[in-house]
Order: structure tokens, then C-alpha cells, then sequence
């Protein structure tokens, strides 16, 4: 790979940068040890004259020892990364099961005039006498000629803004009031203000799930609305299905309990567990999608559960795709700040000290590998720090590389609407942060021709 032939001159920029901060009375060979040493590499954005902490390597333990080979990373530095993530950020996904009840509310053979079946179904899950209820809404190609391949995606809204189509229940748990969709920090900061579903939410968000052209292209599309699984609001906590893992008295996450996106990454392997009910998903073939916070839990889901064969990360940004290390746009302390419910409290530590975080967006990257992996970026959403995405590819790209299977050179040239990479891909489009149909164009090709390769 392009990032391990850059190794020497990243080493050699890492330690002029250090020999300025730490003066230049140190030895160079000194530093280049200490730094090899240290598990840390010089970080491939160096090369583009920045100046940050160095991001963790991938192929090297939290003991020093260098991981040589695919078997190698799977038996000792998957485990250990899971571990360090679920620790440090995400907080653990309880290992328990809770009882739980499936009931299709609806099937219609003809939806979308047609051209799709479309079924919902009640996941009703209870535990400590309390009951929370995902509802999934499924579309699949009407025509298909045996099991298809499904997108699996949460969405921000409730199920009935995903399309107009008149079949969709109204949602009868939470949905955040539309009047404070566009505020930002203050209104999120006091959380959301709860109301029922209403009809004039129907479709508002059809843009984002482009449901004619996946149908028509073979894929069905599995998604629930995040907001049953826990409301995205400082006091969500108490309508989502976290407290249903409590144990004995406990009433408030230990330190490294999951946060929300970790209980939203258990709601997609729930659809998963649904999905391989049914004999019209093909489940060799789930891949699971998510914009922005949602895309940081596909990651994160799709870092944890191998059932999803591709993930697809849309402008995850820090917390997600992206590298904190980096230090610019979005930092740990605004994500702890505005959405402290998000992670585990045990990344509250890492506020305003990043570069002490054991892990970092190439790292959750390097989990997937080596199932096909989308990172996504938008040119005008410079928060989600798209150039901190592409260079987290590509420095997961060298895990992908013992795989066998290609990712992206650090040296690649990002440039609008051509995607970089294969199994690893990496694409940006002009505009802001969005999910749109030519996202979606995007990874309906990208999806065919990894499909293809099986
Ligand atoms: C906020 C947040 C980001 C997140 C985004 C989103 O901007 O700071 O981390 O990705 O919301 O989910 O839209």
C-alpha cells in the first residue's frame, strides 16, 4: 500500500515536528525510536504540512507488538480494538439477550404501485416489566426472483418522513417537533420537545431514501426509526431500551455502559435478527447505512456484528469516520458538550484531550475490514472534517492490504464525484451535509459490483 511505502518520510516530518515542540537538543535517532516505539505513526496528513497528534496504528497492540498478517489482526487486535472502542467510546453492548416478540402489522404485495412489497413489523422487547417497541418498516422489490440484498439504515425522523407512500403507520412513540429541526446547540442542549407523529410529517425526508431507485435496482430497504430505540435527547435515556439492561438496583449507566449510539448500533443487529426471519432477504447480503450521527452507529454496528456483509457511512464525520487526532473541526468536547448521551462517560475524559484517545476513526474502520466498507464525504460539510475521513481510509487502507483487498493511498488524489478505492472506498460530493439520490447512486454501483466479485 501507497501509506506503508510513505512510512520513512512521515517518520522523518513526525520527528522535526516533535524536535520543534520538544527542542532540538533531543537526537533524531531518539525520537524516530521512541515514536516507533510508542505504537504511534506519523500520520499520513502530515504530508500535506499539518501539524497534529499522531493517530494510533493500526497494526500495532496496545503492548508494542507489531500484528504481521490478516490472521494475526483478526486474533489479537480485533478483539483488542473492540475492547478499547467499547471502553473508551461507545461504551459496551450488554452481551445479554432480552425477551422479545415479533408481530407483522402489515403486508402489502402492491405498495409503491407495485413495484415493492412492503411489510411492517412490531420488535416488542421486555425486560424488568417494561416494554419498548421498534418498528420496522420493510420495502422489497415486488419482482424479485429469489432473496435480495437489503440496505439496513436507521433514520433521524420516524418511518412515516421516509416516504409518502400512505401505508406507513404513523408512529406512535416519540418524534422530535419539526419547529426545532433547525436549531442548533441551545435547543439541543435543553433536548427535544416530544409530540406524536403527525400526517404533515409524511415524506418530509423522501429525498434521503430514494426508495424507486434502490427498489429498481434489486435492493430492499430495512429501517426503523431511531428514535424508538432511544430518543436523541439528553433525558432519552429513560424512553429507550438501555434501562431494560440494567442489573439489581442500577438506574444510571456505569462508566463505560453504552451510550445512545451504542443502544441505536444494537437496534440494527435487532432488524438483522429480524430480517434473517425472512426468506426474501438474502442475509449473506445486509448492508447496513447511516448519515451523519446514524452513520457513526452503521459503523460502529457494522464494526461489531460481521452478519452486516457491507457497511456505508455517510459524512459520520468525529465520532465516526473521521480522526479526532486530527484537532480540527468537530472536537471531543463539543460532541460530549451537545450530545452527552451519546458515548460511554468514559470518553468525557478524553474532552479536550484527544490525543490521548487509544483509538480513533481508522480504527473503527479497520473493524469492518475486510467486508466492503463506503466512507462517504460531502465538500461543503467541512464539520464532518472530510479530508480527516479520507485519510482514516486511508490509513485503514493497510489493514484492508493484509486482507488482500484494496483501499486508498494517502497519496491519492481526492477530486468531486470519482470514488477512490474498492472494497475500501472513499468518495466526495459537492454540496452540504445531506444524504441524496446521488449518494445513493453511488452505493447502489459500488454495492452491484462487490456483489459481483462473491
Ligand atoms: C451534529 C454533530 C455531529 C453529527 C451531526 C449529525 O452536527 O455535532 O457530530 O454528525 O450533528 O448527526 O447530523
Amino acid at each position: 500500500m501507497g501509506q506503508s511505502s510513505k512510512m520513512r518520510p512521515q517518520l522523518l516530518r513526525s520527528v522535526a515536528i516533535i524536535r520543534r515542540r520538544v527542542g532540538h537538543g533531543v537526537s533524531v535517532s531518539v525520537i524516530a525510536v521512541a515514536l516507533v516505539m510508542s505504537g504511534f505513526q506519523a500520520a499520513a496528513g502530515q504530508q500535506a504540512g499539518e501539524e497534529h497528534a499522531a493517530w494510533p496504528d493500526a497494526l500495532v497492540m496496545a503492548n508494542r507488538s507489531r500484528v504481521t498478517s490478516a490472521k494475526d489482526f483478526e486474533e489479537r487486535r480485533r478483539p483488542e480494538l473492540l475492547r478499547l472502542f467499547a471502553e473508551n467510546v461507545y461504551g459496551k453492548t450488554p452481551e445479554d439477550t432480552v425477551e422479545v416478540r415479533r408481530t407483522v402489522t402489515s403486508v402489502d404485495r402492491s405498495a409503491l404501485g407495485g413495484l415493492a412489497v412492503r411489510k411492517q413489523v412490531t420488535l416488542e422487547f421486555t425486560a424488568h416489566k417494561e416494554t419498548r417497541d421498534l418498528h420496522l418498516l420493510l420495502y422489497l422489490p415486488a419482482k424479485a426472483s429469489g432473496p435480495v440484498p437489503v440496505f439496513v439504515g436507521l433514520n433521524f425522523d420516524g418511518n412515516v418522513t421516509v416516504s409518502k407512500d400512505e401505508g406507513i403507520a404513523l408512529n406512535d412513540e416519540w418524534v422530535p417537533d419539526p419547529a426545532e429541526a433547525d436549531v442548533q446547540l441551545g435547543t439541543e442542549l435543553k433536548g427535544h420537545f416530544l409530540q406524536k407523529a403527525t400526517e404533515e410529517e409524511r415524506g418530509k425526508n423522501e429525498s434521503r431514501w430514494p426508495l424507486e431507485m434502490i427498489l429498481h435496482a434489486g435492493f430492499g430497504v430495512a429501517t426503523v426509526y431511531a428514535g424508538d430505540i432511544e430518543p436523541d435527547m439528553a433525558v432519552g435515556i429513560g424512553y429507550g431500551v438501555r434501562p431494560l439492561f440494567f442489573k439489581g438496583d442500577q438506574y444510571l449507566p456505569a462508566a463505560n455502559d453504552w451510550g445512545a449510539i451504542g443502544a441505536w448500533a444494537w437496534g440494527l443487529s435487532r432488524i438483522a435478527d429480524y430480517l434473517e426471519t425472512d426468506p426474501a432477504v438474502n442475509t449473506e447480503e445486509m448492508i447496513v447505512i447511516g448519515r451523519s450521527r446514524l452513520g457513526k452507529t452503521a459503523l460502529w454496528a457494522g464494526a461489531q456484528d460481521k452478519r452486516f456483509a457491507m457497511v456505508i457511512s455517510n459524512e459520520s464525520g468525529k465520532g465516526g469516520a473521521s480522526l479526532s487526532h486530527r484537532g480540527v473541526e468537530e472536537s471531543i468536547a463539543h460532541l460530549n458538550l451537545a450530545f452527552p448521551y451519546w458515548f460511554s462517560a468514559n470518553y468525557h475524559h478524553f474532552t479536550g484531550e484527544q490525543q490521548k484517545l487509544p483509538v480513533d476513526g481508522h480504527l473503527l474502520l479497520s473493524l469492518i475490514a475486510p467486508r466492503p466498507l463506503f466512507v462517504g464525504s460531502a465538500q461543503d460539510d467541512p464539520y464532518s472534517d472530510p479530508q480527516g475521513e479520507f485519510l482514516s481510509v486511508a490509513a485503514a487502507s493497510e489493514v484492508y492490504a493484509l486482507y488482500g483487498e484494496t483501499g486508498v493511498s494517502a497519496d491519492a488524489k481526492v477530486e468531486l464525484d470519482k470514488p477512490l478505492g474498492n472494497e475500501l472506498r472513499y468518495y466526495m460530493r459537492l454540496g452540504g451535509h445531506d444524504m441524496r439520490a446521488e449518494d445513493w447512486k453511488q452505493y447502489i454501483a459500488w454495492a452491484e459490483e462487490m456483489l459481483k466479485k462473491k
